[in-house]
């Protein structure tokens, strides 16, 4: 038999659960209590710089994959040396800012090509949801917000990358914009059940995935519930309910 009919499947869980902790102590404690076939991890700037690759490896070790989310933009020489980096820790996914362009996008998906098919998935950050038409002008761009997020996305899937991050309700601009396989994945979801905190346009997790998005960041409604893998496991079957 060949090694593929042994080959367990593997989970592919929709949610990616946003680690945004001030304290290793309080996210170790956290992640000890979640299970890696329900959800994927991301750590961002914030964990990342103060606790570094260490604590990816702990997490990894423990069984999780890992989205880490340091939105590289630098010029391409240096952004393939970083994502290659982020290959070398045997992380899940990471992600530049396309603003960074063509050749820096280019350059950081030729680096990860020797990494063969256990690389990571590489995706793009097209416009910060921060920015409004008033923000883009100021840095130069008169065009509008929608078609400077399907600009980017074009040039993300045409410089060889897997995917954007995007906010739910810009799935379907995405998807006109790019045809076919291409990954997106969506923060600012909240279930019917949890506090909206302090995001503004907010989606639930089946009409999410409804409207496009692959996978979904989910923090707070996770990371601050008295019963975290209650939390998970009620939102995974709001998932599956909706037919994902
Ligand atoms: O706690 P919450 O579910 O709001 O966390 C969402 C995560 O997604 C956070 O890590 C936040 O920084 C990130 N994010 C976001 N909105 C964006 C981009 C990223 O909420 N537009």
């Amino acid at each position: 038999m060949t090694e593929a009919l042994h080959a367990k499947p593997k989970a592919d869980p929709r949610i990616i659960v946003a680690l945004d902790f001030a304290a290793e102590k309080e996210a170790d404690a956290l992640v000890a209590a979640l299970d890696p076939a329900m959800a994927r991890l991301k750590i961002g700037k914030e964990m990342f710089t103060r606790f570094g690759p260490e604590m990816v490896r702990r997490y990894q070790g423990q069984g999780f994959e890992i989205f880490l989310d340091l939105k590289f933009h630098d010029i391409p020489n240096t952004v393939a040396r970083a994502v290659a980096g982020a290959a070398d820790l045997g992380v899940w996914m990471v992600n530049v800012h396309a603003m960074g362009g063509a050749k820096m996008m280019t350059a950081a998906a030729q680096a990860l090509r020797e990494f063969g098919s256990d690389r990571p998935k590489l995706i793009a950050v097209t416009v910060l949801t921060s920015m409004d038409a008033e923000q883009l002008s100021g840095v130069g761009i008169s065009d509008s917000v929608e078609n400077q997020v399907q600009r980017l996305a074009r040039l993300a899937r045409d410089s060889g990358l897997d995917g954007v991050v995007s906010s739910a309700r810009e799935a379907a601009l995405i998807r006109s914009a790019v045809p076919g396989e291409f990954c997106i994945v969506t923060p600012g979801i909240r279930p019917a059940w949890a506090a909206a905190n302090d995001q503004v346009r907010i989606v639930t997790p089946g009409d999410a995935l409804r409207g496009g998005s692959d996978y979904l960041v989910i923090g707070r409604p996770i990371t601050r519930s008295p019963e975290p893998l209650k939390a998970l496991e009620m939102i995974a079957a709001e998932i599956r309910e909706a037919g994902f």
